[in-house]
């Protein structure tokens, strides 16, 4: 085994955990801070141009060695080492994970299967900066000699959300070029945005890391063919790109081996934007500002593996997170960047998080009898406010919220960004500090209100309070930041893996739904629908208008 292997809840840190829980659980955040005079000194980091504070957070500095005491009896530093070194640590997969090697500063050699990788990513990586360039600066032609102005890019999962996520994040370093995402397999997604491009000066990117994923295959081939509808067989190679590990399926699809980038097994699909998968954000944004992109969670990689514990901010957020996920039995953590550029980071992490952590078998195969996956979601800023933040104040469940801020805004906007802050910063407070009946009924009487309309009305408008937060305040959305944030969010789900005794880097939980998609499509095409349970046979039969009711 690779990894170290703990059942976490038969750890002596665990069992800790669990009467300290019992012995803390009634004090409130607040109180913490009368009780601990130094809390916000010792919960509250700085790291470049980040500034994270945990102090809002229902724990007490106990519960923080106990975390970090629960980490180093599961070997975690250790494990951070496997990671690192290449080491095949997608065990079920037999795969290194080494994402981190794709920005990896300075030119220490990391091997896989003893074999330097660096030669071949930095090769990787001039590769796709000359095409960036040659694109950028109008050299590269489409098939009628016009230069390109837009680029699709068409992929599904970690092909298409972090491509996406991050052109939208950094629209503001944004060129010329339109981009432009594919991924959903009907029709209807594919053809709203053929509506908007001319094939003439539009380049398309074909990325699949196995090459043979239903949607994009499907995509790719009616994009071509509706290409083909007005530009000639030999116009493929100057409109077509592919990014994939399978050589053999791009040549089959008809993409010359120059147009290939290329893509290796020991990168995850959720972890890929930082290769030959982030084309369309290196073209979107240039490589200059692609290259910061990777220093930015370089820097981060560097601070996650040499930090100590009790100062490392991946593991400290991931602590936490398992503090309520595994104590607290929380159920989901929500991601409110405040700023209309990061709208999709919660959709973008949702995959990352959800799809490695959601697991239900350990790293010895067995059923785990412990939480592990959180649910993750969230939106934009103030939006979220007026959306679900309701439930989230005066619901009944206990949302641990990440809040991402940026103190500087892109475009000076008369005092926009002073509204957004402080509305960032009210919601921590509010959420923490809540408001109590006295203060309700006191509001209540200054505005006039009887007695009697005060008693009805106060409980409705009394919050709770002591609901916990993270805050995130970054200097400035700029590439290397936002490299380093979602870097920082990557090895959160790495730590909570090892905690958590599971394998991160695989998913085998969405292949059965393909499995029988294949299998449904097949009898629908050959009319020949075999038997289901009864639900799903009178499904098929009502879409494919059969004996419909
Ligand atoms: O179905 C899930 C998944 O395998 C993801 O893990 C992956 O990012 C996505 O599909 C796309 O896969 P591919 O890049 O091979 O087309």
């Amino acid at each position: 085994m690779k990894l170290p292997n703990h059942n976490p809840t038969q750890l002596t840190a665990w069992k800790e955990l669990e009467a300290h829980f019992s012995a803390i659980q009634d004090q409130t955040i607040l109180n913490l801070f009368e009780t601990e005079k130094d809390r916000l000194n010792q919960l509250a980091f700085t790291w470049e141009d980040f500034y994270v504070d945990l102090s809002k957070n229902r724990l007490t500095q106990k519960t923080i060695q106990l975390l970090i005491k629960l980490a180093k009896e599961a070997e975690l530093p250790s494990a951070i080492a496997s990671y690192f070194s290449g080491e095949a640590i997608n065990e079920t997969e037999n795969r290194a994970v080494l994402h981190t090697a794709l920005r990896a500063q300075g030119n220490t050699a990391i091997k896989v299967d003893g074999e330097d990788i660096t030669p071949e990513i930095k090769r990787a990586k001039e590769k796709m900066y000359g095409f960036a360039k040659e694109v950028l600066s109008g050299q590269w032609k489409g098939y009628t000699g016009k230069s390109i102005d837009s680029i699709v890019n068409i992929g599904i999962g970690g092909s298409d959300l972090g491509p996406a996520m991050v052109t939208e994040a950094l629209e503001y370093y944004g060129n010329h070029l339109t981009p432009y995402f594919v991924s959903n397999v009907e029709g209807d997604h594919h053809k709203e945005i053929l509506k908007k491009i001319d094939p003439e000066t539009t380049l398309f990117l074909v990325i699949s890391k196995t090459f043979t994923t239903q949607e994009t295959l499907s995509n790719a081939n009616s994009i071509r063919e509706w290409f083909l509808s007005s530009a000639p067989e030999s116009a493929i190679s100057q409109h077509f790109v592919a990014i994939s590990t399978n050589l053999e399926k791009i040549d089959a699809f008809g993409i010359a081996p120059e147009n290939v980038f290329p893509m290796n097994d020991w990168v995850g699909g959720r972890f890929s934007l930082w290769s030959s998968v982030g084309l369309s954000i290196c073209l979107a944004i240039g490589p200059d500002h692609f290259e910061n992109l990777l220093r930015g969670a370089g820097a981060m990689d560097q601070h996650f593996r040499d930090s100590p514990t009790e100062k490392n901010i991946p593991t400290l957020l991931a602590l936490i997170s398992i503090w309520y996920n595994n104590f607290w039995q929380a159920e989901s953590e929500a991601i409110i960047p405040y700023t209309q550029y990061l709208r999709n980071l919660p959709a973008y992490l949702q995959q990352g998080i959800m799809e490695s952590n959601g697991k239900g078998v350990d790293r010895n195969g067995n059923a785990i009898n412990y939480q592990t996956g959180t649910l993750i979601w969230g939106a934009s800023g103030t939006n979220a406010q007026h959306a679900f933040f309701q439930l989230i104040h005066q619901g009944t469940k206990l949302i641990p919220t990440d809040f991402i801020g940026f103190k500087e805004s892109l475009h000076e906007t008369g005092d926009h960004q002073a509204k957004l802050l402080s509305n960032f910063i009210a919601q921590t407070e509010a959420l923490m500090c809540g408001k109590s009946e006295a203060t309700v009924q006191k509001e209540l009487e200054e505005k006039g209100l009887s007695k009697e309309q005060i008693l009805q009305l106060a409980p409705f408008k009394v919050f709770t309070g002591n609901r916990p937060t993270n805050t995130l305040l970054i200097k400035k959305l700029t590439p290397y930041n936002l490299g380093a944030l979602i870097a920082i969010y990557e090895h959160k789900i790495f730590v909570q893996g090892i905690l958590w005794n599971i394998f991160s880097y695989d998913q085998w939980g969405v292949e059965l739904g393909k499995q029988l998609s294949s299998a449904i499509l097949e009898e629908v095409k050959n009319k020949a629908i075999t038997a289901h349970d009864p639900s799903t046979n009178h499904l098929i039969k009502n879409c494919f208008n059969e004996g419909q009711k």
